[in-house]
């Protein structure tokens, strides 16, 4: 099938089978690295996106389905420099391997556009689809907070 989507800001037309993820049809296809690709049964979140500004795990959505539809990725962030979240898991050192931190940052960038001052609850209600096999959490969550912290 042919699908039509934009992929942080650039449109693509490509021609998909469609029992292709987009996951896969992101990270091999495109070249999208910033998608990780890791379980593949949507439970580890390395691979979260915005579709059309919903997050998903991009491993469990058939590629066809972003037909028309918009993707941003943690890429998608950085404008000529490191966001605010981004810069926070830097600074508050909560990367180890690195792996799971494209889904962190979309998930927790996600959170605070919808709620700039979530409660404990709510922080850890919205990291509890990203897995982290490094860190422990505590620096995401530092990180987290930091990030509200410095938000505009
Ligand atoms: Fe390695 Fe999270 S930093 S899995």
């Amino acid at each position: 099938m042919i699908v039509h989507l934009t992929v942080d800001g650039t449109t693509h037309i490509v021609d998909v089978d469609p029992l292709r993820s987009l996951a896969t049809l992101l990270r091999d296809e495109l070249g999208v690295i910033a998608v990780k690709n890791g379980c593949e049964q949507g439970e580890c979140g390395s691979c979260t996106v915005w579709l059309d500004d919903e997050l998903v795990c991009s491993c469990l959505v058939p590629a066809v389905q972003a037909d028309g539809a918009s993707v941003r990725t943690a890429a998608s962030l950085a404008n000529g420099g490191l966001d605010t979240v981004q810069e926070a898991f830097l600074d508050a050192g909560a990367v180890q391997c690195g792996y799971c931190i494209p889904g962190f940052v979309v998930t927790v960038a996600d959170l605070l556009e919808r709620d700039p001052h979530p409660s404990e609850h709510a922080v850890r209600d919205a990291l509890s689809g990203n897995v982290c096999r490094c860190t422990g959490y505590r620096k995401i969550f530092a990180a987290t907070r930091l990030a509200e912290a410095r938000r505009p």
